[in-house]
């Protein structure tokens, strides 16, 4: 394995730094306010963290438009509380991920600025940009009439997000620049020079937002792949222990171009989709419609999901790691249609899978996906999953002490809290840090040990080692043999008799054997 061992065992909790912990009474959340979790996090057995950005930016698309990538946001606190953090996370065992945008910046970046400028400097080739207003590119999308260089500047994202310029794989038209242009090696100097400047600081690794967009005109995608490989080598020159975790979503491709771990979740394909996603009524492409795996109708599959998974698994296997986590902040909450018993077999599979798991902040107690949000800072339909962490009862959940949030906090007068389910041993948040410790605690449940289908309906079956995991969402109880002296480690609506794992409907468990057999 080339990937740094600490991932071997490793759990991500993913914090939404405006939406975890106020400490400063302004009604967002900060850095301060994650160190004074720490406690929490660490008890939850996570041991590393991914940050979403918390650069200085106008917050267009919360955070993903950075206007200045060596500063920490004044509303997050400063670069002194960004290394602070990481040490009091590093003392109690957790990393600190943070999130690198590598594709554009904020149209109000400096250096996106300079580049807008009539006369030419050193920042005019930083970003993609045609040579004249009336030439709004061959594909891809412009925006003209935006300054007065004679140009379009093509956007990566919203309009507000330029994209940076690290050149085109095929050059056909003039201002299309090669990759090894200078000024396109000038950028990737930048975003090395970044990475150095964060890593100093603490960060032990970085999730590269839009992974494969960095390269234009690359159809093949030799060149995206060629630029990942260039920066991997010279980032793992420095940070051999820091990890590269892509949004590419194609484990297949990013971890040839040298990336640790890439998700496998969205953009087209169907594999996290059909398990979890599949909601009716909930999605807005017409393609994501029928039935989701893991819902009590049981009408869903597995199959489509293992075909996708174990391609790229067995591809993958021995250089990187493909990540299941149970959401984001992109997507609506895992919790959408399904009750503390769904949730808990979902967090099953998704934490006994090879791999990286990620745990979504909120996810741990089962926040809900709040409905009919406005959009906040180019949210929109994810607005609903970007609401502030629900800690106790009392003033805003105990997220804020001031009169106003960030978003608001779930009104719902059964909104789960993590204190509450401390206290009750059977809650989702203690059934997630026991599932976490098993995790830890079982070599063969590390992110490399093998991982091997029986069953692929409802039950779900599969041996990890001398670890098998049944999983079964529907609500129709089912058995499977387990041979005598296994033992549940963990367990929904689940127990051994004879030999036989018996779960009623909706169960699942996580059963260590006692002869492994082959
Ligand atoms: C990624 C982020 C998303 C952001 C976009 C543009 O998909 O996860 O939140 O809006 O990139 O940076
Ligand atoms: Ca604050």
């Amino acid at each position: 394995m080339r990937t740094p061992k600490w991932l071997e065992d490793a759990v991500f909790y993913n914090i939404y730094p405006q939406s975890f912990y106020d400490s400063n009474d302004d009604g967002i959340g900060d850095l301060n306010g994650i160190c004074q979790k720490l406690d929490y996090i660490a008890g939850m057995g996570f041991n590393a963290i991914w940050l979403n950005p918390v650069y200085e930016s106008p917050f267009r698309d919360a955070g993903y438009d950075i206007s200045d990538f060596y500063k920490i946001a004044p509303r997050y606190g400063t670069n002194e509380d960004f290394k602070r953090l990481c040490e009091e996370a590093g003392k109690r065992g957790i990393r600190v991920i943070m999130d690198l945008v590598a594709g554009h910046t904020s149209v109000e970046c400096e250096w996106f600025k300079r580049s807008a400028e009539p006369e030419k400097n050193e920042y005019t080739n930083r970003y993609v940009w045609t040579d004249s207003v009336w030439d709004n590119g061959d594909k891809g999308s412009f925006i003209s009439g935006w300054s007065d260089r004679d140009g379009c500047y093509m956007n990566n994202f919203f309009y507000c997000q330029p994209a940076l310029n690290y050149g085109y794989k095929n050059v056909t038209r003039p201002w299309q620049l090669p990759m090894d242009h200078p000024d396109c090696m000038e950028t990737r100097r930048e975003l090395l020079n970044i990475m150095d400047f964060w890593s100093d600081l603490g960060a032990s690794g970085f999730r590269v937002d839009m992974a494969l967009s960095l390269v234009k005109g690359d159809p093949s995608g030799e060149g995206i792949k060629e630029l990942w490989q260039y920066l991997r080598k010279e980032y793992k020159s420095k940070h051999p222990d820091g990890v590269l975790i892509s949004e590419w979503s194609y484990p297949m491709d990013a971890i040839d171009a040298g990336f640790d771990v890439d998700f496998l979740i969205h953009f087209g394909n169907k594999a996290y989709t059909t398990l979890f996603r599949y909601e009716k009524g909930t999605n807005q492409s017409q393609q994501w419609c029928g039935n989701s795996y893991f819902r009590a109708e049981g009408l869903g599959g597995t199959d489509e999901f293992l075909s996708i998974y174990n391609e790229h698994y067995e591809h993958v296997k021995e250089n990187g790691f493909i990540a299941i986590p149970t959401g984001n902040h992109d997507m609506q909450r895992i919790s959408i249609g399904r009750d503390e018993t769904d949730l808990k077999i979902a967090y099953t599979f998704i934490l006994t899978m090879p791999g990286v798991p990620f745990v979504y902040y909120g996810d741990e107690i089962g926040m809900k996906y709040i409905e009919g949000l406005h959009s906040k800072e180019g949210g929109y339909n994810r607005t609903g999953a970007r609401t502030p962490m629900q800690w106790s009862r009392g003033k805003n959940l105990g997220f804020s002490k001031s009169d106003t949030t960030y978003l608001p906090v779930d009104s719902s007068e059964n909104a789960p809290v993590a204190q509450e389910q401390e206290n009750d041993e059977d809650s989702l948040l203690n059934y997630t840090r026991k599932l976490i410790r098993i995790r830890k605690e079982n070599e063969s449940l590390h992110a490399s040990a093998g991982f091997m289908v029986l069953d692929t309906g409802y039950p779900f079956v599969y041996r990890r080692g001398d670890i098998l995991v049944v999983l079964n969402p529907k609500n129709e109880s089912v058995s499977v043999d387990t041979g005598d002296g296994s033992v549940c480690l963990a367990s929904v609506n689940a127990q051994i008799k004879n030999g036989k794992l018996i779960t009623d409907g909706k169960g699942a468990a996580v059963i260590k054997l006692a002869s492994t057999g082959n």
